[in-house]
């Protein structure tokens, strides 16, 4: 027995079977039952979703033996040999491949005569923007003055190529694309009728795949059992597809969110070592900030339950900024790939200029300064590996280091706080610096009190690069010493920490003052998890 296509064999013969288009398959029952019929159709639409399917359910539901009806039987005569293609008076006509104007007039030329088994001639006029003028000039005669018994019906990808005085009269309907989950449902049914085992998620990768397209969903899925050898699994379509794994792009966001460098590129180097593609890898990254800036703003726009919850927790950690920038960082690195010495420093490049724009680098100055190059300074100095440098880099020192790079005897303070937010320093150097209080500061001595709950702290790397920076700051040599004591004021870690408890307090304040809030919280006896406030 030949194999027969997927999509062939599955076309829809009924408007009940028909996935999606619900306000087409609405308008045209009714205009069917009422037997208020158009002589002329035009069905828009991309390629795949269904106008094709629906002009022959038309040309049943037309000639159907039972009477016109918007159920047509699909066992007369007239229903087998439609859907058979060999019915007399139906013709379909590829105006990609017939586009003349002979092609035009020899075919109205035949419509002229009654139909011989139907009660309609039916004519299909698919990608009819391809017809030359003189064809569209031909048709438009007969569509002035149609002959009772023809009826048109005209498809088309690209409506806007189609004369106004055509359009004007037709009906038109728009086809919409197919949705994610619709597609995901029906490749469902069908593998579950073909006993064709799968793995649902799968079936996710093909219908973001298809793009809208049910055709192309179903080229895939006969594809991907051919690769699988009658079984659809998830890893076999990706590596088909190509596409980055989920895990990956996920792994991606979580380090992103934490600007976790470390990490980020610890996953770029799997999906080398794995031979993925990042120029899918960037683009689906821009899908997932497209999603997740929706689910913020619109969260009724993600139909899809499963990917709202599985978004969720990004569109709390992100900023709204933040992620239109990541979007558009992500889109044009797709161009940069090109550019770049190869693929990997491309996408990897990408990836450190969201990390160097996320928003705590960016909030202490403004988004405008945080985007100037200068901003960058502090994951870009030489002497700081860059993983190191932007993991902790405070919003204070990111404005110090941009405006002031080097110190030399540019003004200098003796305030310890503001001494440490100048300092290029990162990871265990900063942390010493922040718990630590400043004793004592002479011509060739810096003297620092560390509590004794931080002298964890204390050790040669991080003391040594401390008092070099703290050379280059005062722009002379300086002996440090640690003295382990308790702090007589804050230290800009306590300092820091009560801020942001300050401004927790104030979020939770603001929160709880909010007049809506309060009606919410009355109107259904709710309370507030305290815990998910953050501060903005
Ligand atoms: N709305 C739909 N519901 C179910 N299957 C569809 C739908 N649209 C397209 N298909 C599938 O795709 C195939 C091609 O559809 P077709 O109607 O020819 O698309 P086009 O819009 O390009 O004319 C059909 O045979 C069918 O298997
Ligand atoms: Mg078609
Ligand atoms: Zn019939």
């Amino acid at each position: 027995m030949s194999y027969q296509v997927l999509a062939r064999k599955w076309r829809p013969k009924s408007f009940a079977t028909l996935v999606g288009q619900e306000h087409v398959v609405r308008a045209l029952t009714h205009a069917l039952d009422q037997k208020r019929l158009h002589h002329a159709y035009l069905f828009t639409g991309t390629r795949g979703v269904g106008k094709t399917t629906i002009a022959r359910i038309m040309a049943k539901a037309l000639n159907c033996e039972t009477g016109i009806t918007s159920t047509p039987c699909g066992t007369c005569s007239s229903c087998v040999e439609i859907d058979g293609g060999r019915f007399i008076d139906y013709l379909e006509l590829d105006a990609a491949s017939n586009r003349g104007v002979e092609d035009m007039t020899d075919l109205l030329e035949k419509a002229t005569y009654a139909p011989t088994r139907g009660r309609f001639k039916v004519y299909v006029i698919d990608e009819v923007h391809q017809l030359t003028g003189h064809a569209f000039n031909a048709m438009l005669k007969t569509l002035e003055e149609p002959p009772e018994h023809v009826k048109f019906i005209l498809a088309t990808t690209d409506p806007q190529k189609i004369p106004i005085t055509v359009l004007s009269r037709c009906l038109q309907f728009n086809l919409k694309q197919m949705p994610q989950q619709h597609i995901i449902d029906h490749l469902t049914r069908i593998l579950d009728s073909e006993q064709v085992r799968f793995e649902p998620l799968a079936l996710r990768h093909l219908a973001k795949a298809a793009a809208g397209s049910m055709r192309d969903a179903l080229s895939l899925l006969d594809q991907s059992i051919a690769h699988g050898a009658g079984v659809v699994e998830e890893e076999k379509v990706r590596d088909m597809l190509g596409t980055v794994g989920d895990d990956y792009l996920f792994a991606l966001l979580d380090a992103l969110g934490a600007r976790d460098v470390t990490a980020l590129i610890a996953v770029a180097d799997q999906m080398e070592g794995r031979s993925l593609n990042f120029d899918s890898a960037l683009q689906e990254l821009a899908v997932l900030f497209h999603r997740v800036a929706l689910l913020q703003f619109a969260p009724e726009a993600l139909g899809d339950i499963a990917e709202r919850d599985r978004l969720k927790p990004y569109a709390t950690i992100f900023d709204a900024e933040f992620l239109q920038l990541c979007y558009q960082i992500a889109i044009h690195g797709r161009d940069d790939l090109a550019l770049a010495p190869d693929e990997y420093a491309g996408f990897t490049m990408a990836l450190l200029r969201m990390v160097a724009f996320n928003p705590v680098t960016a909030s202490a100055t403004n988004v405008g300064q945080a985007i100037a190059p200068k901003a960058a300074v502090p994951v870009t100095r030489p002497n700081a590996t860059p993983a190191a440098a932007s993991l902790t880099a405070t919003p204070v020192a990111a404005t110090v280091a941009a405006a002031k790079p080097v110190a030399g005897n540019v003004q200098v303070s003796d305030d310890w706080h503001a001494i440490v937010a100048a300092l290029a320093i990162s990871g265990m150097a900063r942390q010493l610096a922040q718990h630590c209080e400043l004793g004592e500061l002479s011509e060739t001595q810096i003297v620092l009190r560390l509590p004794p709950a931080h002298k964890h702290l204390q050790g040669k790397a991080p003391q040594d690069k401390l008092q070099a920076e703290l050379q280059t700051y005062f722009g002379r040599s300086l002996k440090l010493t640690i003295d382990i004591a308790a702090a007589s004021g804050t230290t800009p870690a306590e300092l820091a920490r009560s801020v942001q408890r300050e401004r927790q307090e104030q979020a939770i304040a603001s929160i709880e003052g909010d007049s809506f809030v309060r009606e919410v919280v009355e109107m259904f006896d709710a309370t507030i998890d305290e815990s998910t406030i953050k501060p903005i």
